[in-house]
C-alpha cells in the first residue's frame, strides 16, 4: 500500500487527521516531528534553540531519506516545513489540508503555538503561511479543505486512495 503524505502550515490538523487515517485500519502513523523528538531526546523548540532551523531542516532531510527507503504502508504527517525544504513526492501520495490563517489561529492555542518556535511572532507567521502557499499547492497531488471534522477528512483521504490504487 503507497504511503499517504499529509502536508500543510502548522495547525493545519495533519497529526490528528493522521490518527483518524490510521484508525480507520491498514496504516501506521508516522509524526516526522515526533520522530525527531524522540530520536534526538529534545523538543522541537530545543532542537531550534540548540542548533538552530537550519540543523532541524538538516535532520529533516535525513528522516526523508530513511522513511523513502524504509517506510511502507504508513500515513506521513510532516513538519509544516518539510515540504517546503525538501521534494516529498516520492514518499507516497501527498495530500494538502489546506486551512486559512484565522481557522488555524483559532485552533491552536498559547501552549501549542509556543511550542512552535515559527509561530511566536504573529506577523511573522502569517507571511509566512502566504509565502509557502504555492508550494504546498505544487507538492501536492490532491488537496483537501478544511471543511468538515477529523474523522470526515479522513474517510475522504481514504477513498480518495483506494479509488487510485
Ligand atoms: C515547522 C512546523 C512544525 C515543526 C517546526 C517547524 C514549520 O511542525 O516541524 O516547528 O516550519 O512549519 P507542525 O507543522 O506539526 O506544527
Amino acid at each position: 500500500m503507497e504511503n499517504i503524505v499529509l502536508i500543510g502550515f502548522m495547525g493545519s490538523g495533519k497529526t490528528t487527521i493522521g490518527r483518524e487515517i490510521a484508525l480507520l485500519g491498514g496504516r501506521f502513523l508516522l509524526d516526522t516531528d515526533n520522530l525527531i523528538e524522540q530520536n534526538m531526546g529534545k523538543s522541537v523548540r530545543e532542537i531550534f534553540q540548540s542548533v538552530g532551523e537550519s540543523g532541524f531542516r538538516r535532520i529533516e532531510s535525513q528522516l526523508i531519506l530513511w522513511i523513502s527507503a524504509n517506510v511502507k504502508n504508513a500515513v506521513i504527517a510532516t513538519g509544516g516545513g518539510m515540504p517546503i525544504y525538501n521534494d516529498v513526492s516520492y514518499l507516497g501520495r501527498v495530500f494538502w489540508l489546506d486551512v486559512g490563517f484565522e481557522q488555524i489561529c483559532e485552533r491552536l492555542n498559547a501552549r501549542q503555538r509556543e511550542q512552535r518556535p515559527l509561530f511566536a511572532d504573529m506577523t511573522k507567521a502569517r507571511r509566512l503561511y502566504h509565502e509557502r502557499k504555492d508550494i504546498y499547492e505544487k507538492q501536492a497531488k490532491y488537496v483537501v479543505g478544511g471543511g468538515g471534522s477529523p474523522v470526515e477528512i479522513a474517510r475522504e483521504i481514504v477513498a480518495c486512495v483506494d479509488k487510485a490504487e
